[in-house]
C-alpha cells in the first residue's frame, strides 16, 4: 500500500489554509474576518438567529447533516416521513392547509405557482413591479402577461403597492385571464389589504397567487401585516431566509384552501428542483419553523422593538429622513439622506467602507436595513451611530449629487408601460445578439433589464428598447446602480441581448 494512504501526515488532504487558494471560499473568510454588522439577509444574521444549543449542533455536524435519500431521510419530492412530518408542522406555524419545501429559493415557488395555475399560451395578471422571477415562470410556461401598475409615493418615489382597481381594469379588458399575481409586501415593507383583490380573483373564479418574499415572518405577531395566509390568497410563496433564520435559498410555499390541488403543485415542484435537494437548507427551514412555532410572537416583538427603538434615534435629524407608512413592516428600515445631496447608492457604500455596516439594499435615494429577531441593542446601536455621523458629516466628498424627487422619476420610468412585439418566451427563445447599449434603440430586448437589487425589470423580453430607457440607464448607472442584463463588452461598454432581425 501506498505511504500516502496511511499515516495522516502524508493526507494529501493536508493542504494549509493560507495556499488553498479556492476564491469563493477565501472571499468568505475574508468576510468572517471583517466581521461586518449585517443589516442584510440573511435574517440569522450569521448565527445569531439559531438557538445556542441547535446552533452549536449545526457547527459541530454540518458535514454529518449533509446527507441524501438515505434510509430515515424521506425524500422531498415523494414526502411521507421527517420531510412530510415537518412541512405539516411548518404549515401549521405559518397558517397554511399545505406546506412545501423550497431548496431553490422563492423563485421555484414563483415558477410552481405559475406552473401549477397556467398552461401555455394562457393570461396572466402580474405587477409591473414584480421581482424577475415572476416573468421567469411567465417563459418557462410561455404565457400572455396582463401588467398591472403600481401606485407611487411622489415623497419616497417608491411603488405603494397595486390598486384592487387595477385588477379590476385587467379583468375587464382580459376576462379569459387564468391567475392573479401579486407581490405584497413589497421590499420597502409596504402592505395593504389583499382580501378585496382575493374575493374579486375568487368572483371570477380565478386563483390568487401571492409573491411574499419579503413577508415569512409577518404571520408571526398582529402589529407587522397580515399575511395574505390569512387573507383569502390561494398560493403563498415567502423567503424563509430573508427574516426568518432559514439558510440562503431556502423558501416555502403554502397553499390555502382547496382552489389548489397539492399534487400538482408536487409535480411542478419535481420539474423545477433538483432531485437531490439539499438537506442543510430543508433542515434550516425545519429549524425556521420550529423556532417560529415556538417563539415566533416574543421573537418579532423583540425586533419590533428594536426597530422601534432606531426609528427614535434617527427621527428628527436634518438632512435624514425615515419611511413610515400606515400598516407597514417596521422592520424594513428604509433611510434616505437626500436631503444632504447623498445618493442612496452612495449611502449604502459608505456604510460599509466607513464604518463597516452592510445594509440590504440601495436605490437612487434610500437604503433599506433589514432588522431581524437576531439583532440586539447593539448592533441596532452600530447602525444609528454610523447613520447619524455620516449625516453630521454632510456630503462633502458625494460622488454623485442626487436630488428630491430623483427616485420617483426612476421609479415611473421603471414601471411606465412599453411596447411589446414579442411575448417574453418568444423573445428569450428567439435567434439573439449582442449589441452596444448606445445602439440599442428600437431593438427588442431578448433578456430581462433590471436594477438588482431589487430586480424589478425595467425592460422584459421581446419589448422595444426605446430613449426614455437608455436615459433611465445612463443616470442610474451614474449613481452606482447595478443592472441585471447588462454586460460589459470587450471595448468597454455595456452590452445588451436583443432578438436577432426583429426591429421595430
Ligand atoms: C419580491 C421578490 N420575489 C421573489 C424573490 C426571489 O426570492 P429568492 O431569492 O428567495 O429566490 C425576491 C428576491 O429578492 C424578491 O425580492
Amino acid at each position: 500500500m501506498s505511504k500516502h494512504l496511511l499515516g495522516a501526515s502524508n493526507d494529501p488532504l493536508n493542504i494549509p489554509l493560507d495556499e488553498f487558494s479556492a476564491p469563493l471560499f477565501q472571499a468568505l473568510l475574508a468576510y468572517q474576518r471583517l466581521a461586518p454588522v449585517r443589516f442584510h439577509m440573511p435574517g440569522h444574521k450569521g448565527g445569531p438567529g439559531y438557538p445556542p444549543e441547535v446552533a452549536e449542533a449545526f457547527r459541530r455536524n454540518a458535514f454529518g447533516m449533509d446527507v441524501t435519500e438515505t434510509r430515515g431521510m424521506d425524500n422531498l419530492h415523494l414526502p411521507s416521513g421527517v420531510i412530510r412530518d415537518a412541512q405539516d408542522l411548518a404549515a401549521r406555524t405559518f397558517g397554511a392547509d399545505h406546506t412545501f419545501f423550497l431548496t431553490n429559493g422563492t423563485t421555484a415557488g414563483v415558477h410552481a405557482m405559475i406552473m401549477t395555475t397556467c398552461k401555455e399560451g394562457q393570461k396572466i395578471i402580474i405587477p409591473r413591479d414584480a421581482h424577475l422571477s415572476v416573468i421567469g415562470g411567465v417563459i418557462l410556461c410561455g404565457l400572455v402577461p396582463v401588467f398591472v401598475y403600481p401606485k407611487i409615493d411622489p415623497e419616497w418615489g417608491i411603488s405603494l403597492g397595486i390598486p384592487t382597481e387595477e385588477y379590476e381594469r385587467a379583468l375587464r379588458e382580459n376576462p379569459d385571464v387564468k391567475a392573479c399575481l401579486i407581490t405584497r409586501p413589497n421590499y420597502y415593507g409596504i402592505a395593504w389589504d389583499l382580501r378585496p383583490l382575493a374575493e374579486l380573483c375568487h368572483a371570477h373564479d380565478i386563483p390568487l397567487l401571492v409573491d411574499e418574499a419579503h413577508g415569512a415572518h409577518i404571520h408571526l405577531h398582529p402589529a407587522l401585516p397580515q399575511s395574505a395566509v390569512d387573507m383569502g390568497a390561494d398560493m403563498v410563496v415567502q423567503s424563509t431566509h430573508k427574516m426568518l433564520g432559514s439558510f440562503t435559498g431556502s423558501s416555502m410555499l403554502h397553499t390555502i384552501g382547496n382552489r389548489i390541488p397539492p399534487d400538482r403543485v408536487q409535480r411542478m415542484l419535481a420539474i423545477l428542483q433538483s432531485t437531490s435537494p439539499s438537506y442543510l437548507l430543508m433542515v434550516s427551514l425545519d429549524i425556521a419553523a420550529t423556532v417560529a412555532r415556538m417563539r415566533g410572537h416574543v421573537l418579532m416583538s423583540k425586533a419590533l422593538e428594536l426597530a422601534a427603538y432606531a426609528r427614535e434615534r434617527l427621527s428628527g435629524i436634518d438632512g435624514l429622513r425615515v419611511l413610515d407608512r400606515p400598516g407597514m413592516d417596521s422592520l424594513k428600515l428604509t433611510l434616505s439622506a437626500v436631503g444632504i445631496g447623498l445618493a442612496g447608492y452612495e449611502l449604502k457604500a459608505r456604510l460599509m467602507d466607513e464604518f463597516n455596516v452592510r445594509v440590504e439594499l440601495a436605490d437612487f435615494e434610500n437604503v433599506i436595513a433589514f432588522i431581524t429577531y437576531a439583532d440586539t441593542k447593539d448592533t441596532v446601536d452600530e447602525l444609528v451611530d454610523a447613520v447619524l455621523n455620516l449625516v453630521g458629516q454632510g456630503s462633502r466628498e458625494a460622488r454623485a449629487r442626487v436630488h428630491a424627487g430623483d427616485q420617483a422619476k426612476f421609479t415611473r420610468a421603471l414601471f411606465a408601460p412599453a411596447e411589446r412585439v414579442l411575448l417574453p418566451r418568444q423573445a428569450t427563445l428567439a435567434a439573439h445578439e449582442l449589441i452596444n447599449l448606445s445602439q440599442a434603440e428600437g431593438r427588442v430586448c431578448a433578456e430581462v433589464v433590471a436594477p438588482y437589487p431589487p430586480g424589478i425589470p425595467l425592460l422584459y423580453p421581446g419589448e422595444v428598447i426605446d430613449r426614455d430607457h437608455l436615459d433611465v440607464i445612463d443616470h442610474a448607472l451614474q449613481l452606482g446602480a447595478v443592472f441585471r442584463g447588462l454586460t460589459t463588452g470587450s471595448d468597454g461598454g455595456l452590452v445588451v441581448t436583443v432578438v436577432r432581425d426583429v426591429k421595430r
